[in-house]
């Protein structure tokens, strides 16, 4: 027999029932079905929610590419009681965020915050840039370039598709072949650091591409702000993305937008309709220590606090720390023998690794349920064959050590040969360049 909790929440599924049906009900007990979520539904026709109930606590730890963990001192600014966010005090909260993001993006331009996933700046990104009919470049190497390529069609724009190998990163090269192909391209659209496939594309190599072109770099850096270094000004971005659950140690819900002289003239022209995100008149908001709409006030919150965590740091030392953790990792996973996804150009974000033959892509759920380490498994034409192990944002040392032995018991369960602490002492071996000698 198997231990279940469970909530049963009974709501009227008709208006003209009275309301006074609804009701919720929890108890703990013991059944022999399988899928009692299924049987419920089918059999009585109410939402019926079992959680297995278990005998140990399991602790749980985050080394997804996001969400990401949440630092104490982000979760305390955030826990703070709400202020209105038309008053003096909110305007000096969103003048020191404004002033931690240009730090962080190295711009002299506005960085504005908008309420939403990181996916809401890219659509702002095209929507402000764009007219009908314009055309655009899109690198895809993965589930978020296909990304850039579906909102740029929804929007009725001409798409120019650079297809790159899963695991591989963009060659420069077929971008500027692609723009002298078409030379009235208004935007090359391409990710900074492609999730889906821990890919890192060479933008400073794109930037040199689109200097003197015509068409303006776009870059989705939501998993490559605040990982590695992309000084906006200096390489030439025209538009740089990142959005709050990943290096900034938010929770989800916040974007960050930064546009270049030029993206803002182009923003001037463009005819595309758009309402909520229109960065010209949020702009003008934020000059004013404000913003448009009513903003995630809690997350701006919390998003000064991580400002102020990664800029004590400084971010000489965030870059080196995550390329640290990210050597120690793929030393970790080349130790157990496994092959990487993405081999020549790593994100320091994540390290995607295949699974061993024999090994089911279940395991990254065993892992989350049982072992109580929350990775992220393949996608698309990946999914059930990787494995993604992240560590960025509010990541150090030991998530790296505590994720590979995890992993190396979680491959021992699936009958994988693993000989235990080799994983682990390969990363340890890289980490200790992070601790200093003991001083005499
Ligand atoms: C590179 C990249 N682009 C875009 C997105 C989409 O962002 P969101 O899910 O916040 O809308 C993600 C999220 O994982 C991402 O990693």
């Amino acid at each position: 027999m198997t231990p279940w909790r469970a909530f049963v929440s009974v709501r009227p599924f008709r208006k003209s029932l009275d309301a006074r049906l609804a009701f919720s009900w929890s108890t703990t007990g013991e059944c022999d079905l399988q899928e009692p979520n299924a049987w419920a539904s089918e059999q009585i026709g109410v939402r019926v929610f079992f959680r297995p109930v278990k005998g140990n606590m399991i602790k749980k730890y985050l080394l997804a590419p996001g969400p990401t963990p949440v630092p104490p001192e982000v979760l305390l600014a955030m826990a703070q009681p709400v202020i209105h966010h038309r008053t003096p005090q909110f305007e000096a909260v969103v003048a020191e965020v404004r002033d931690g993001l240009r730090q962080l993006f190295q711009t002299q331009q506005d960085v504005l915050v908008l309420a939403s996933s990181g996916t809401g700046a890219m659509e702002a990104a095209v929507t402000n840039l764009t007219s009908p009919g314009d055309r655009v470049l899109v690198v895809n190497g993965g589930k978020f370039g296909e990304r850039w390529g579906k909102i740029a069609a929804a929007y009725g724009l001409a798409v120019t598709e650079i297809k790159v190998e899963w695991g591989r990163a963009v060659d420069p090269d077929a971008v500027a072949r692609a723009l002298d192909e078409y030379p009235d391209t208004r935007l090359v659209l391409a990710q900074g650091s492609e999730t889906s496939t821990t890919v890192r594309h060479p933008v400073d190599r794109l930037a040199a591409v689109t200097r003197g072109r015509k068409a303006l770099l776009v870059v989705d850096g939501i998993t490559a702000v605040g990982v590695f270094d992309l000084p906006m000004d200096d390489l030439g971005i025209d538009v740089l993305i990142t959005g709050s659950q990943k290096a900034l140690m938010l929770p989800p819900g916040l974007a960050c937008i930064a546009l270049s002289e030029q993206a803002w003239q182009a923003a001037e022209r463009s005819t595309t309709p758009r309402y909520y995100f229109d960065l010209p008149r949020e702009r003008a908001s934020q000059a004013k220590d404000t913003t448009a709409w009513t903003p995630a006030i809690s997350l701006i919150a919390g998003l000064r606090a991580a400002l102020d965590l990664m800029l004590t740091e400084r971010l000489p030392a965030v870059y080196a720390r995550h390329e640290l953790l990210a050597r120690a990792m793929r030393a970790g996973v080349a130790a157990l023998g496994l092959r990487l996804v993405a081999p020549d150009d790593p994100s320091p974000a994540a390290t995607g690794v295949y699974l061993p033959d024999g090994v089911p892509g279940k395991i990254v759920g065993y892992l989350r349920d049982e072992i109580g380490v929350t990775f992220a498994g393949g996608q698309d034409a990946l999914k059930g064959k990787i494995v993604r192990l992240a560590h960025l944002g509010y990541a150090d040392a030991f998530d790296v050590v505590q994720g590979l032995a995890a992993f190396e018991m979680g491959l021992a369960r699936f009958g994988h040969p693993v000989a235990f602490g080799a994983g682990v002492g390969a990363a340890q071996a890289v980490l200790m360049d992070a601790f200093p000698e003991p001083g005499r």
